[in-house]
């Protein structure tokens, strides 16, 4: 897969916490790269691809050294952290304090200042890599929540560049953001950007008001900008997306297809199957979606033969505490379905814990009758949005949790709220039973929306704002 010799100064530069790939030492010794997990890097990759620029990542295991290599377009170089900046940055402050403080408070946010420290630590450093690699001049793009201090120390070590900065999870409400002992650091730190991009009007409008209140920013005449210090910063919604007509040619192809039916009569040809997709994490509402399929199937209004589900979850942050309990917890549920309700060889509920290659996941898209995307909050949710481009056949029903970024623009999916147990249930029945016209009618507007609505036209657009001339 390696190719050529990295660019030793890039124009367009993206940094994330994560390369796309993450490296791998396989049982026999040998080391290669997997593709690394999430809806950021499914977003980003085929983008920056497309555009031949560099990535400044982390390889995604403690205490490795990789030199920057060269791979099919793309210019990687690793950053690496320790074993203990793994723990305190990435486990610690990433994704034990911000990640549930973002997502409503869903979990209990834990606020350490060891914590912080080793976040200021590797901010520091990621910003001093982006700071060799970018040409004079050159455009970065800072990624997600792991980097809010990014743009701020950039701008100190390198005045010459336009930096963006894009947040891929939801900017949570003020009152909630304010808990945050370094509320004041983070605002200050992002605000070294020229264009903060959310997933909706709704962060923008959070982000707005607390750089006021926080950083002493001023509002200017556009309500999308601040002014902070002698520059004016661009705030924007830009709904993120993916790569959806590669993703609809995929899910044409005669072997997915094929697969596709294959999986039907391996489950033993149910009259409906029921998908979940996510990377195992507690936003996500696997645990609603379980609880739903049942009581329904309590109250016999299914039964095994009518529905089968299949949850398919991609191994995630499996030494943070709250992502353990929630482990043992959907397992737990998972087994007491099953042991209620299976036959043998005829489970209710499939449950496969790890990631599967993009065409097996395409042939379960296009397999699944109603696909079940239920978080309690999530920035986006691109799973809803693939789940749409695989179904060029117009069929299968989605149901889509309000709380997500992609339940604005996919406003013909079933929405519910899945806080609320028995509207789930009955909207997971409505599902099941909906007359096929119905469902292709919502389906052809969905797939209108997704189809023209691409992660290109996304680049595009935030690109434009931070002011690069982007090819036609
Ligand atoms: P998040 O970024 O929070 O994980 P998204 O829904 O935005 O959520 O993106 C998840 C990405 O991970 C999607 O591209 C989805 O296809 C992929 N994914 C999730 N679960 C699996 C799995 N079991 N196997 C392969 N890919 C998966
Ligand atoms: C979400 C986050 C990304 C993150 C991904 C996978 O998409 O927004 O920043 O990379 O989840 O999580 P992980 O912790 O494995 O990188």
């Amino acid at each position: 897969m390696t190719s050529g010799e990295p660019v030793t100064a890039a124009d367009l530069v993206v940094v994330a916490n994560r390369l796309p790939v993450d490296y791998e030492e396989r049982p026999d010794g040998s080391v290669g790269w997997k593709r690394s997990p999430g809806g950021l890097v499914t977003a980003l990759e085929p983008t920056l691809r497309a555009r031949e620029g560099a990535w400044v990542g982390w390889p995604g295991v403690p205490d490795v050294d990789v030199e920057p290599f060269a791979q099919d377009g793309l210019s990687l170089f690793p950053v690496r952290l320790s074993a203990q900046e793994v723990q305190e940055y990435y486990e610690g402050f990433s994704n034990a304090t911000l990640w549930p403080l973002y997502h409503d408070v869903v979990a209990q946010p834990q606020f350490h200042r060891h914590w912080w420290r080793a976040y200021t630590a590797v901010n520091q450093r990621f910003a001093e890599e982006v700071a060799r690699v970018a040409a004079h001049g050159a455009t970065v793009w800072v990624q997600d929540y792991q980097l809010q201090l990014v743009p701020g120390r950039l701008r100190e070590l390198r005045p010459d560049l336009r930096i963006g900065f894009f947040l891929h999870i939801p900017f949570p409400p003020v009152e909630l953001f304010r808990q945050l002992p370094w509320r004041t650091r983070i605002m200050e730190g992002l605000l070294g950007a020229d264009v903060i991009g959310f997933h909706t009007d709704g962060g923008v409008r959070n982000f707005h008001w607390l750089a006021q209140e926080l950083a002493g920013a001023s509002p200017d005449d556009d309500p999308e900008s601040v002014h902070y210090g002698d520059r004016r910063i661009r705030l924007g919604a830009f709904p993120i997306s993916i790569d959806s007509k590669h993703l609809d040619e995929v899910s044409r192809a005669s072997e997915v297809v094929e697969r596709a039916a294959q999986v039907r009569r391996e489950l033993g040809n149910p009259t409906k199957i029921i998908l979940g997709v996510d990377r195992l994490d507690y936003t996500k509402g696997i645990d609603v979606r379980l609880r739903a399929f049942h009581e329904l199937l309590e109250e016999e209004r299914v039964t095994v033969d009518d529905a089968v589900m299949i949850q398919l979850a991609t191994p995630s942050r499996e030494r943070v505490e709250h992502y353990r309990q929630m482990r043992d917890e959907i397992e737990l549920s998972v087994g007491r379905i099953n042991g209620e309700y299976a036959r043998v060889g005829h489970p209710a509920v499939h449950y496969l814990h790890r990631s599967l290659p993009r065409e097996e996941l395409a042939a379960f898209f296009l397999a699944a009758d109603v696909m079940l995307v239920t978080p309690l909050r999530d920035g986006m949710n691109l799973v809803a949005k693939e789940y749409v481009a695989c179904r060029h056949d117009d069929g299968g029903v989605l149901l889509l949790s309000e709380f997500t970024g992609a339940a604005i623009e996919l406003t013909s999916a079933l929405l519910v709220n899945p806080h609320d147990t028995d509207g789930v249930k009955e909207a997971l029945y409505t599902a099941l039973t909906m007359p096929p016209e119905e469902a292709a009618k919502r389906m052809r507007t969905l797939r209108r929306q997704v189809l023209d609505h691409d992660v290109d036209r996304w680049a595009r657009s935030f690109l434009t704002a931070l002011g690069v001339q982007v090819d036609a």
